[in-house]
């Protein structure tokens, strides 16, 4: 498996953009739209590879100087459970740091916060509402 920056508008990007309307989408009878797509151009985009296929995905979007927030984290639906979004996450911490970042923060589905807990994030605040779906505030320092 090979973990890596994509960029925006790339073959790359766009099967990322497909599994994200697969996993994370469709399931919620959601679509992304033009504008939100385009406004990905100014994030970090990573993707996991096997043979040219995409395995999964997340972005970090710079929110001030020391935090970055995480979204979009998903893993083909026939490849979860065997390590990949752990990789994933960790690849993602580190080129964070290597930017000079301190913090990830995140709204996590609740469905996920176990996944994310086992990777050092803290629930922070209270629950809501996001795309539909009950959520909670996660961050972690990073270094
Ligand atoms: C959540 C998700 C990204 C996890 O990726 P994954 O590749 O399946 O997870 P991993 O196999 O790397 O799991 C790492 C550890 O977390 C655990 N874990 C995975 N998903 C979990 C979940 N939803 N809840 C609790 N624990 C979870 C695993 O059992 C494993 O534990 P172990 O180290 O004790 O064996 C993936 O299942 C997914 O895409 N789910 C659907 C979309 C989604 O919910 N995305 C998150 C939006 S906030």
């Amino acid at each position: 498996m090979a973990l890596m920056q994509i960029e925006h508008g790339s073959v790359e990007y766009q099967q990322m953009v497909k599994l994200r309307d697969e996993v994370l989408r469709k399931p919620l009878g959601l679509h992304f739209t033009d504008d939100q797509l385009a406004a990905e151009a100014t994030d970090i985009l990573i993707g996991a590879f096997d043979d040219g296929r995409i395995l999964g995905c997340c972005i970090l979007t710079p929110l001030d100087k020391d935090t970055v927030k995480l979204r979009q984290m998903a893993v083909n639906n026939r490849q979860q459970q065997k390590g990949i979004g752990y990789s994933i996450m960790q690849f993602a911490e580190n080129l964070a740091r290597d930017k000079g970042y301190r913090k990830v923060t995140m709204s996590a589905r609740d469905t996920a916060i176990g996944f994310y807990q086992k990777m050092g994030y803290k629930v922070v605040g209270e629950p809501f509402i996001e795309v539909t779906i009950p959520h909670h505030s996660m961050e972690k320092l990073i270094r």
